[in-house]
């Protein structure tokens, strides 16, 4: 196996096409852990030891930016219990986790109405992407408290403050300007999007970003998503023949 793994890697490097931007919503912790008879909590857990491998082989393959589902606005629907165990592994992960990003030069953002958090949890994510700000590696972008329509909404929202002060003319506005409103205007359009766990659908995830976006689905769950099932992703895409639009 290792050496098949190899083998993936090789050939990813061979071809040119090497995704800039890859997205990611990590499905199928829960059911990971129902499998096993484990609580939920358990599969987040799991999911977290995945985050961790695709965060560090990303980086070693020298993808720019991976940015993860990794909490939706809708998140916040499910049991309290759930919700408050998903928080403080973000907490502690991000904690513990400071160190090992900077080792690998990774650099640490988010998207996503973080002024919802607790301040305890805003102020650790803050001092991860103060500790990280100057690595030049690999952005690691977690989309928490995410959603795709309420980031258009924020945008537009945005957008008529500018116009009414002056400031944009609304004849000038089109889909470049518009990007630059939503949270994501640093970073480019996603080349790729994983979804794990069989589902077929975006759940509210990049709306706007997705547009032209391979999508790439596995019925595997995050918590067993290896670097083999990474590359396979990876080579499947690079196979794709992106047209935008245009014929070839
Ligand atoms: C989806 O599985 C997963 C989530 C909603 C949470 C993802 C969070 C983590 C992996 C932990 C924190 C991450 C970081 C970046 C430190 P699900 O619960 O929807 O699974 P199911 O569909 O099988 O029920």
């Amino acid at each position: 196996m290792e050496k098949e793994v190899e083998r993936l890697k090789k050939r990813i490097k061979k071809n040119k096409n090497l995704p800039q931007h890859i997205a990611i919503i990590m499905d199928g912790n829960g059911r990971w852990a129902k499998k096993r008879g484990l609580p939920r909590i358990s599969g987040h857990r799991a999911g977290v030891k995945t985050v961790k491998r695709i965060v560090r082989v990303a980086g070693e393959l020298d993808i720019k930016f991976l940015t993860l589902f990794t909490f939706s606005t809708e998140n916040w629907r499910r049991p309290k219990k759930e919700v408050s165990a998903i928080m403080e592994l973000l907490y502690e992960t991000t904690k513990k986790e400071i160190d090992e990003l900077c080792r690998n030069n990774v650099k640490l953002i988010t998207t996503g109405r973080i002024d919802e958090l607790s301040p305890r949890r805003r102020q650790i994510l803050q001092l991860a992407k103060d500790k990280t700000k100057d690595n030049t590696g690999l952005i690691l972008n977690l989309a928490l408290n995410y959603s795709g329509r309420i980031e258009i909404l924020d945008a537009v929202k945005k957008m008529i403050e500018d116009v009414d002060a002056g400031q944009i003319d609304p004849e000038k506005i089109d889909q470049k300007l518009f990007s630059r409103y939503l949270y994501t205007k640093d970073l480019p359009d996603p080349d790729l999007l994983i979804r794990t766990s069989g589902e077929l659908r975006l759940s509210n995830f990049l709306l706007w970003q997705t547009s032209y976006t391979e999508l790439y689905i596995t019925e595997v769950l995050w918590p067993d998503f290896s670097t083999f099932d990474f590359y396979q992703a990876i080579l499947d895409y690079q196979k794709r023949d992106r047209r935008f639009g245009r014929i070839r």
